[in-house]
């Protein structure tokens, strides 16, 4: 029987999980069984993030004790500080990223423990960790001072306080937690079924993100939300989005932020990320971005039939908010953190180490000559 190959996995069920699904039925992405948006109207990125990497809500008691343990982490070491100050300061912020945790695996007394308690904790630390280190790098290539993380301060409202140097109002904050709620988990996606083949040796969580964070990073995944901003900077007005988009088709490239693999009528999480773009860009008074947003999607949907995918309306939303345009993914990367270590802790509780085959097209069976006769 000849191999049947399926390209890039697509259609094949490669393990179960029970951490997220789309749901057809509700046509909903759902995490532990509750829809995404859901969540977004009613809880923060803490509980979510909590609910992804135990399984269930916490009452306010356990969300307390959660709130406690990520605050009490948000401390770099000396040396990594050391590091993220000597890192060029042309380096993409995703590399820092990958170095930070890289580096954070060094020096975690428990990296090769990979007991489902440990591992929570080394999640913690992670999660707890990495924004501080990308913030430090924010403000270190532009010159500035590092912003130590305020306890006081959530999850999300400290990420902008240690990149800008205060928290914007409530609105902005909640846009924001919103997005890292639509980005904390997606099931099989590539970067993590790429942290669950690495864990698949019985390797260690900070070298299973440390792989997520690099294959988050290509512009088929997480790179998206950057070059969605890099499309709409050469739209630059309204005005010009139709015939760029519609050149754009003639010449048949692919457009960012639109398509997905799993979600071929629209992706579940859009509405909630476009109703909070359209908050922000209320908020910041400035509605070019929304104008551009609108005209290019009703031409993808119409000519092609391709919805926009969550890295869409992520891209322009956090430009609004300030950050510079490769930040975006390295937000994906921290509210991600969440999805990758819930993804690793069940494939270490379920493991079967994964080594598919391949169709061999190379040469048949070669006599090696000596050097001197080729
Ligand atoms: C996400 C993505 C990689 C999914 O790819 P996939 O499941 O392998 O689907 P394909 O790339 O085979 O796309 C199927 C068809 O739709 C077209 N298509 C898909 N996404 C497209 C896009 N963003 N722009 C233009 N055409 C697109 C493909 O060209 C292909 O057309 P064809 O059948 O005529 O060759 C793809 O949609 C893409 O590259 N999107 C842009 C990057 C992006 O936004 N990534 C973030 C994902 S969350």
């Amino acid at each position: 029987m000849g191999d049947e190959i399926k390209k890039g996995l697509m259609g094949v069920t490669v393990d179960e999980t029970s951490i997220s699904k789309v749901m057809p039925e509700i046509n909903s992405l759902t995490y532990r069984g509750y829809a995404a948006q859901d969540l977004c109207a009613k809880c923060k990125f803490e509980e979510v993030a909590y609910l992804i990497l135990n399984g269930d809500l916490p009452n306010s008691k356990e969300l307390k004790k959660f709130e406690r343990e990520e605050k009490k982490e948000r401390k770099l070491s000396k040396s990594l500080i050391n590091i993220i100050k000597q890192m060029p300061k042309k380096s993409h912020p995703m590399d820092v990223a990958r170095t930070a945790v890289s580096v954070m695996g060094l020096e975690d007394k428990e990296t090769t423990d990979n007991s489902q308690k440990a591992n929570l904790r080394k999640a913690m630390r992670i999660f707890s960790k990495t924004p501080v280190a990308l913030a430090a790098f924010y403000r270190l290539r532009k010159g500035k001072q590092i912003i130590s993380p305020k306890e006081k301060l959530s999850f999300a409202e400290n990420f902008f306080y240690m990149c800008f140097g205060r928290v914007p109002n409530k609105d902005i904050v909640k846009a924001f937690d919103v997005s890292l709620i639509l980005y904390a988990e997606h099931s099989f996606n590539v970067s993590t079924f790429t942290a669950r083949t690495i864990t698949s040796s019985l390797s260690d969580i900070h070298g299973a993100i440390t792989g997520a964070i690099a294959s988050l990073k290509g512009p088929l995944h997480g790179g998206a939300n950057e070059e969605v901003m890099h499309m709409m900077n050469k739209i630059k007005k309204p005005e010009n989005a139709l015939n760029w988009i519609n050149n754009a088709l003639d010449k048949k490239e692919v457009v960012m932020g639109f398509g997905h693999r799993v979600y071929k009528s629209g992706d579940s999480r859009v509405p909630t990320m476009r109703e909070y773009f359209g908050k922000v860009a209320k908020i910041k008074n400035d509605k070019k971005f929304e104008k551009i947003y609108d005209i290019v999607e009703k031409v993808m949907i119409d000519k092609k039939n391709i919805h926009p995918n969550v890295d869409y309306p992520t891209g322009p939303t956090y430009h609004l908010m300030g950050f510079d345009t490769d930040f975006f993914t390295p937000i994906f990367v921290i509210s991600r953190i969440t999805g990758w270590s819930a993804h690793i802790i069940e494939q270490h509780s379920t493991n079967k180490l994964i080594r598919p085959l391949a169709a061999y097209n190379g040469s048949q069976h070669r006599q090696v000559s000596s050097i001197e006769e080729r």
